[in-house]
């Protein structure tokens, strides 16, 4: 086997484990650091996964000959962190989302195509089943154009969720509420099946429900794009349960109905066609949550694989420009005037 690609996690908290077990799984990379700001948690990594352990990112990346890391921290910190990696030469899989300010996100886009790495954003949910059969069928012409689409997202975020944690639920690190951390992905999903170029994004954010933080626990709005599609959204974490999200999408041919799970797609002469993920080809992670998805081990296979240069990355920095754009916009865009960053 040629030499094992020699990689790094950057923050061990609650998602790090999606990464870890994928890194785990696979023959041809080499977990050499974990790295967190509280010892404790590098430490627990390292123990079950292996790795030197590491409490300041730049000592790291100073001492190890790395040539990826993954950048599994609060939002805040995934531009600044992945720029220094980039300066060191090393590619990086950053969390979504890219970033919290939009022009942060461009200039980290270019100074990794000046670095040369790769520049990678989880976006794990583009590669469920659903989501494939959907975008090819957009793709192929059987559904053709998306002329319309709504996105739907009823999940329930208590008071802990955001008390527990030191930067969700606040404007300067989390950048926002539950646009930016959940509908993120329903949100791009819509996009990218939508393909064009959005013109116009109208919002309205409140917080309703949720006194112990600034920022907003309900959304709605629409954006307009180039070719005429137009997408409506609503996001809350209000709900008791987290439901499935619920993408709708009016196409030429069709229409398509997916969740993360399962998609139906009802062509306008009758024909049904559905998709399932099927649990035989799921990726089994050791703390997965089922609403995170379990397509993370698909993309960082594909980001391996273009690290070495044996495949174009899919979801590139400036690929995740198009949703980075589109949420930056709903925050600055809100029509709320009571919640205003
Ligand atoms: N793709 C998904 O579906 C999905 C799901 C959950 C979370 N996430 C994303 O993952 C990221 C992390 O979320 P989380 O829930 O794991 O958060 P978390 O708070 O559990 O973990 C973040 C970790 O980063 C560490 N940290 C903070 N500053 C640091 C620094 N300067 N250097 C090193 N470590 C530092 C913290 O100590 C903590 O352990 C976020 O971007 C979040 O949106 C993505």
């Amino acid at each position: 086997m040629d030499k094992k690609l020699r990689v790094a996690v950057i923050g061990c908290g609650n998602i790090s484990v999606m990464h870890l077990d994928s890194i785990a799984a696979f023959e041809d990379v080499e977990l050499v650091a974990v790295c967190d700001i509280k010892e404790d948690r590098a430490k627990a990594a390292s123990q079950k996964y292996g790795g030197k352990v590491y409490t300041d990112h730049m000592e790291m990346l100073e001492k190890e000959e790395l040539d990826a890391v993954h950048v599994c921290l609060p939002h805040y910190l995934h531009v600044p962190v992945s720029i220094d990696a980039f300066k060191k030469g090393v590619s990086v899989l950053s969390e979504k989302p890219m970033s919290i300010k939009y022009e942060d996100a461009e200039e980290a886009v270019r100074i990794a195509d000046e670095c040369g790495v790769k520049y990678g954003i989880i976006f794990q949910c583009r590669y469920n089943a659903p989501s494939l059969l959907v975008k090819q069928r957009v793709l192929d012409g059987k559904l053709g154009k998306v002329k319309c689409g709504r996105t739907t997202l009823t999940w329930y975020r208590p008071d802990n969720y955001y008390d527990s944690s030191d930067w969700k639920g606040t404007w300067d690190k989390e950048g926002g509420g539950v646009i930016i951390d959940q509908a993120i992905h329903s949100i791009d999903l819509a996009n990218w099946m939508i393909g064009s170029t959005p013109v116009e994004v109208q919002s309205t954010l409140h917080n309703r429900n949720h006194e112990i933080m600034v920022v907003e626990d309900s959304a709605e709005g629409l954006v307009k794009y180039e070719n005429g599609a137009i997408l409506s959204f609503y996001a809350m974490n209000n709900y008791l349960i987290d439901e499935p999200i619920e993408i709708r999408l009016l196409c030429e041919n069709g229409k398509a109905t997916f969740t993360y799970d399962e998609a139906r797609v009802v062509y306008n002469d009758g024909t049904v066609e559905t998709a399932k993920n099927n649990p035989e080809d799921m990726f089994k992670y050791s703390g997965g949550k089922d609403y995170w998805g379990f397509q993370h081990a698909t993309q960082i296979r594909q980001f391996y694989n273009a690290v070495l240069g044996k495949e174009e990355l899919e979801i590139s920095g400036r690929e995740a420009l198009k949703i980075t754009r589109i949420i930056c916009d709903i925050y600055k865009n809100n029509d709320n005037k009571n919640l205003i960053k």
